[in-house]
């Protein structure tokens, strides 16, 4: 690809960002600087959560511990109970390794390159590339699933991923200008929200439509081609809910595996059928409700039947735990679903 394309795209995209940028929490205004604490926390948010489930959290968060020396200063079970819903709980740990190895070896800010930022905990080539262009206006090349899907349109790429993803790459350096390079990518990640969405792209108002080979030959929705899915498993498995006067007993995870470290309601194995009331955490007289949680998870779908029992017995399992400020205990969802259960259905 050569310069003349480069401009070609950037130009108009730069222009329609000028114009049509979204307002967000995270972002500098127009002509300001980026504050980098802000900008890594908002990009390890929203690898894996929509920008309106961010925004709220971003707000509270950044209240909460406004700079890099108060989140390398907080408790890791508040800042593991603040990331709840928020996806992955490995980057809350590793957002907070990293603050505390910024506080520690980089005197409280963050390095200005790439290939600095990414000898960070949790720093990925995503989030070494977004934030030392958004935060320090480096050109880095800046690959999320938005860039990938306007990309993959505007040259047509028929490989399918995962495969797409090195001509994808290609292609976007190719087209990403020395200057403005953080505008540039968050202005791909809007016009990927906003214009060049998955299903029914609004070609006519796109500032990049003559340029896009998909959109001229009649098929952007057919980009990016994706290789067909294999289906996730499903497993089943049982949750208890073991109360105790007006308490519920919370065990924690262990720390290696999925939702690793977390608090949560004691469950029994995992398994491709029900194993119903095996590993209960008590004796007791265990009742099943009429009523499952369904929960998707990355890799596999669960349905977890939940089995409720009362106790006057200690245990040295967990902890006992409220139950009318379980919402302070920040359970991954897959729990809080099934303390929703218990008080439609116990
Ligand atoms: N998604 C990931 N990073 C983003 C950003 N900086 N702006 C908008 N959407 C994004």
């Amino acid at each position: 690809m050569d310069a003349k394309h480069r401009i070609d795209i950037a130009t108009p995209l730069l222009g329609w960002y000028d114009r049509h940028r979204r307002d967000l929490p995270w972002r500098a205004k127009a002509g300001e600087a980026a504050a980098p604490y802000r900008v890594w926390l908002s990009e390890v948010m929203l690898q894996q959560t929509t920008v309106a489930t961010v925004r709220p959290r971003f707000v509270e968060w950044t209240r909460r511990w406004p700079t890099f020396a108060d989140l390398a200063a907080a408790d890791e079970g508040e800042v593991m109970a603040a990331w709840a819903g928020l996806g992955y709980y490995a980057r809350a740990r590793n957002l907070l390794a990293a603050a505390r190895t910024i506080a520690a070896e980089h005197g409280g800010k963050l390095p200005d390159t790439e290939a600095a930022l990414r000898a960070l905990p949790g720093f990925g080539d995503y989030t070494a590339a977004a934030v030392a262009a958004i935060a320090f206006g480096r050109r880095a090349v800046v690959v999320d699933a938005n860039v990938e899907r306007v990309v993959s349109r505007l040259f047509a790429i028929d490989t399918p991923l995962p495969a797409a993803r090195k001509p994808i790459r290609t292609a976007a350096d190719a087209i990403t200008p020395e200057a403005r390079a953080g505008d540039f990518a968050q202005a791909m990640m809007d016009l990927g929200s906003a214009i060049c969405t998955p299903r029914r792209p609004r070609c006519l108002l796109c500032p990049l439509n003559h340029g896009c080979a998909a959109q001229v030959a009649g098929n952007p929705e057919a980009y990016p081609v994706k290789k067909p899915k294999a289906a996730r498993p499903h497993r089943h498995g049982t949750l208890f809910w073991l109360q105790r006067d007006d308490s519920v007993l919370l065990v924690r995870r262990p720390d290696k595996g999925l939702l690793g470290g977390m608090r949560a309601l004691p469950t029994g194995p995992w398994c491709d059928d029900p194993p119903l009331l095996v590993d209960a955490p008590a004796d007791a007289d265990w009742r099943l409700l009429n009523e499952a949680v369904s929960h998707g998870f990355t890799h596999f779908t669960i349905d977890l039947a939940v089995a409720v029992a009362h106790t006057e017995a200690a245990s040295n399992k967990g902890e006992w735990w409220p139950v009318d400020r379980l919402a302070e205990a920040g359970l991954p969802t897959v729990f809080a679903k099934a303390a929703d259960v218990v008080r439609r259905r116990a």
